[in-house]
């Protein structure tokens, strides 16, 4: 089995820090970029769970795999920092702080070491279809905003993501398991999706945009904070951004990236999105 090599992209101090323009700050993108902050910061847990799926594997994979979450981690730091800029009155630490107490995934907490996916190849499928999430989620960032420097740091993320998706996937096809079926692997990737209905996004949406002294009075509510979570995304993206989601996804399943479900996946997806953001607008 080969192990794919990875490959390190760039570090806080490349940044542009003095680029920052204040005026051209929007604030939906700034309360969306502070949540997604906490949760990229949050990968060393998901480190520690993908370790111990690959526990009997070689060094170079497991060095991998720290490389990837310090990668992830630093796009928590790099965007917590710009919030920080733009919103004197965030702190990324104490934000993720509260993230933390209140939320982990039943999978990270247990000792158990095997893939709650069912298979080492299910683990990867999940992981390309999180790093295709992030990648058009960051393209769309990029795109959107007026701001220099925050188009800066989506854009490094968004390269950052594509590069881990071609991780996950070269590690997909290296693992000496038997092939999943196409339908296993669709299950499986819309498994995935659906999990992004759940309480990460809502819950660090709500940490990162209401401060502790407001808590008493604002108390956590899933559907409110994963409604305004929601409209703070949701209407960014372009249709492009979408197509290139669906066809990173529907590549990892092992179909036609420019076929018919390609095309029809991403017309249902698109039409989904703005029925969303309008509901939630
Ligand atoms: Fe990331
Ligand atoms: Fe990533």
């Amino acid at each position: 089995m080969t192990v794919p090599v990875f490959k390190q992209g760039w570090t806080l101090d490349e940044v542009q820090w003095s680029a920052f323009d204040p005026s051209r700050v929007e604030a939906p993108l700034l309360a969306a970029v502070k949540a997604a902050a906490l949760v990229e910061y949050n990968a060393p847990d998901y480190v520690a769970y993908l370790k111990r799926i690959f526990t009997d594997s070689t060094p170079a994979t497991l060095d991998w795999i720290e490389r990837w979450g310090a990668e992830e981690a630093q796009h928590g730091q790099a965007l917590g920092r710009w919030a920080e800029m733009a919103d004197p009155g965030f702190r990324m630490e104490e934000a993720f702080a509260r993230f933390r107490k209140g939320y982990t995934p039943p999978h990270f907490s247990s000792a158990e070491a095997a893939s709650v996916r069912g298979s080492r190849r299910g683990e990867m499928i999940a992981r390309c279809v999180v790093e295709s999430g992030t990648s058009s989620y960051y393209s769309a960032i990029r795109d959107a905003t007026e701001e220099p420097l925050l188009r800066e740091i989506a854009g490094r993320i968004a390269a950052d993501e594509y590069r881990h998706y071609k991780l996950f996937y070269d590690t997909l096809r290296a693992q000496p398991e038997p092939q999943l079926s196409f339908w296993k692997k669709l299950m499986i990737a819309i498994g995935r999706v659906r999990e992004s209905d759940d309480d990460e996004l809502a819950y660090a949406f709500y940490c990162a945009n209401v401060t502790p002294e407001e808590e008493a009075l604002t108390p956590y509510e899933r559907k409110k904070y994963a409604q305004l979570s929601a409209s703070a995304s949701l209407s960014i993206y372009q249709r492009r951004h979408i197509q290139k989601l669906v066809q990173m996804v529907v590549k990892v399943i092992g179909a036609n990236p420019h076929g018919w479900l390609a095309e029809l996946a991403g017309s249902l997806l698109w039409r989904r999105l703005q029925r969303l953001a309008g509901k939630a607008a």
